[in-house]
């Protein structure tokens, strides 16, 4: 079995993100069965409808990176209780035009993570309803909400303790089985009988 492309879209543009900080700690812990690459948001012009006659070629960029991955890791902080704009206006540009939706049928996973207690529950299910229509089949468990993630890394941004390493690995485990699962060819044989 091939090894499956993961892009992963970090829902924070800055330098010390914490989430960035989580993502390259799932890159490294990650099984062999899924290599995971950070896909940059942060370049992308607002989506405006009027814009999809010429699009900017940061859309047109981003659409075809996109449509090269096997599936899609979200690692997102909380905005508001909801998902930050830099990373609901990707899911938008890769969603037009109508018909030509990039994400369709890319098996996806959602991890968020805050310095709250809550590990930014409201960004990844307000997140969670966008995939639906967009169609991405989304992992289910284990859910991924990590809090106090701001205690969690090391000087050198590696995650520092044994319980959210495991977790980590689990996760990415969980999400290369899915991910697997979930590719064309393999869907047929996952229809339940009866
Ligand atoms: C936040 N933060 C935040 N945290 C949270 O748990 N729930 C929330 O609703 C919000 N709302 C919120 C809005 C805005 C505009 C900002 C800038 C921040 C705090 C947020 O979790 C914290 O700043 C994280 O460190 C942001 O993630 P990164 O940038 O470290 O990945």
């Amino acid at each position: 079995m091939r090894q499956m492309k993961i892009a992963v879209l970090v829902g924070s543009l800055r330098k010390e993100s914490l989430n960035l900080k989580m993502a390259k700690n799932l890159i490294k812990i990650a099984p062999d069965a899924i290599k995971l690459e950070i896909v940059e948001i942060g370049q992308l012009p607002l989506y405006n409808a009027d814009l999809d006659s010429n699009p900017p070629f940061e859309w047109v960029d981003f659409r075809q990176c996109i449509s090269s991955y096997d599936g899609v890791l979200f690692v997102t902080p909380e905005y508001n209780r909801s998902v930050p704009g830099c990373l609901k206006n990707a899911v938008d540009i890769g969603s037009r035009p109508y018909k030509e939706n990039v994400w369709n049928g890319k098996p996806a996973a959602v991890l968020s993570a805050s310095p709250g207690a809550m590990g930014g529950f409201g960004a990844s299910h307000h997140l969670r309803q966008s995939l639906v229509f967009i169609n991405m089949p989304t992992m289910q468990t284990p859910e991924a909400y990590i809090g106090k993630v701001h205690e969690l890394f090391d000087e050198n941004g590696d995650l520092n303790n044994e319980k959210t390493i495991q977790f980590v690995r689990n996760f990415t485990q969980a999400f290369a089985d899915w991910t697997i699962k979930m590719q064309p060819d393999n869907r047929d044989s996952n229809r339940l009988e009866g």
